[in-house]
């Protein structure tokens, strides 16, 4: 038998990871023979939804699942982690703008940082969902000196899934006949919906569609559509954005197909002349549990304004939480090196956590 993957979830007794951890736990991330260890982490005032959460778990009697455990800290919790999703932040109301979070949430995201580089495997590779996701992921990774910026990405999936979504209706055709679309930029209202290479059923959707559509309705609609769901659910996407966690770290793990891409939001290496060491949105394509920026796209005097737009933005946002950038780390993130460490894994002190200690509740099966 194959030995467990180590995951760490934040906000695990939150909306998002409501869906999330039970498809989890039933393969749909890392295939149906690979055994988990879920390390549950939560604020410690709502361990007691989160220890609902785990007897719901059990209940689900998931063969994959050797154990659960509760943690109301991040030491512990990110302890010899393969994997994290970083989902635990304060989600925006309606009339806010992502925005709006980034101070409320970027703290939480600098000690993440530095609890991952000092806990996790070394291989660990982290999905940031927490909004202002991009932003958030930067913090993280400028924070963990001795872990490589691309084990840090940010979620763009729920948007490329959007876009997606939205050009399929258009067509008439399945959401899985439409290929090649790309998130450029920030996971905000800047972000570029871009269709230039996008395809539908084999042709390219480019030559079919109404500019004006396109400018006026399409992209506009995949930017706003986080704000349409809140104003009409009253509370932000939940079950859409663990999809999209879905299908982001199942395609960094096991790879893209050759004839598409996907969206990733990633440490800008300079690709398409966007400013280094950011964390932007780019077209991607993942092989080997490493993930390479899609280079040599073909990009338009109006397209390169869009990109400009959120680009700035993201660089607005850098700004704004300068003071919890260590200096150290900037150079790392400027000069990229394209290889991803990998191979790593760390399973020999799996045993390592104190289960004594009263910060670590566990539910009752052990395996
Ligand atoms: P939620 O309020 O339902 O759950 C968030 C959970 O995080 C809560 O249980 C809270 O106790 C916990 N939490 C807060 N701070 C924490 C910390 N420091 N450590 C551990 N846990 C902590 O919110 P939700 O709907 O699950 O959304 C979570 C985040 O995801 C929000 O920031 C939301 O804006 C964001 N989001 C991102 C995307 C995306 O596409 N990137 C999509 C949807 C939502
Ligand atoms: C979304 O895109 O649905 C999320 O980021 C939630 C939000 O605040 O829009």
């Amino acid at each position: 038998m194959k030995r467990p993957f180590r995951i760490a979830v934040t906000g695990a007794a939150g909306s998002i990871s409501n869906s999330l951890l039970f498809r989890l736990a039933a393969g749909e991330v890392f295939g149906p023979d690979q055994p988990l260890i879920l390390q549950l982490i939560e604020r410690p005032e709502a361990m007691e939804a989160l220890r609902g959460m785990a007897m719901e778990l059990e209940d689900c009697a998931f063969p994959l699942l050797h154990n659960v455990r509760l943690h109301d800290n991040i030491q512990d919790g990110f302890s010899n982690v393969h994997f994290a999703f970083l989902v635990g932040a304060k989600p925006r109301g309606p009339g806010m703008e992502r925005a709006d979070l980034l101070s409320a949430n970027a703290e939480i995201f600098s000690a993440q940082g530095r609890a991952l580089n000092d806990y996790a495997n070394p291989d660990v590779k982290v999905l940031v969902v927490g909004n202002p996701a991009n932003t958030n992921a930067l913090i993280a990774s400028r924070n963990a000196p001795d872990l490589s910026p691309s084990q840090f990405t940010a979620m763009s999936r729920l948007d490329h899934n959007r876009a997606k979504g939205m050009i399929a209706n258009r067509f008439g055709c399945n959401a899985s006949d439409i290929r090649k679309v790309a998130i450029w930029g920030n996971h905000s209202a800047t972000q570029y919906p871009d269709l230039h290479h996008a395809t539908a059923m084999g042709e390219p959707v480019w030559p079919e569609l109404d500019p004006k559509w396109v400018d006026e309705e399409y992209i506009p609609r995949v930017q706003k559509r986080g704000a349409e769901i809140i104003a009409a659910r009253g509370q932000s996407s939940a079950a859409s954005a663990a999809q999209g966690a879905i299908d982001h770290m199942r395609d960094w793990y096991f790879g893209t197909p050759d004839d598409d891409f996907v969206s990733m939001c990633v440490v800008s290496d300079g690709s398409y002349g966007v400013t280094k060491g950011i964390v932007f949105s780019f077209p991607v394509r993942c092989r080997y549990g490493r993930h390479e920026i899609v280079q040599g796209l073909p990009i338009d005097e109006a397209a390169r304004k869009r990109i400009e737009t959120t680009e700035k933005e993201l660089i607005d946002e850098k700004a704004g939480v300068e003071h919890l950038l260590p200096a150290e780390t900037e150079a790392a993130h400027l000069n990229l090196r394209t290889t991803l460490r990998s191979g790593a894994s760390r399973y020999g002190e799996e045993d390592t956590l104190d289960d004594s200690e009263a910060s670590v509740l566990r539910t009752d099966r052990v395996l």
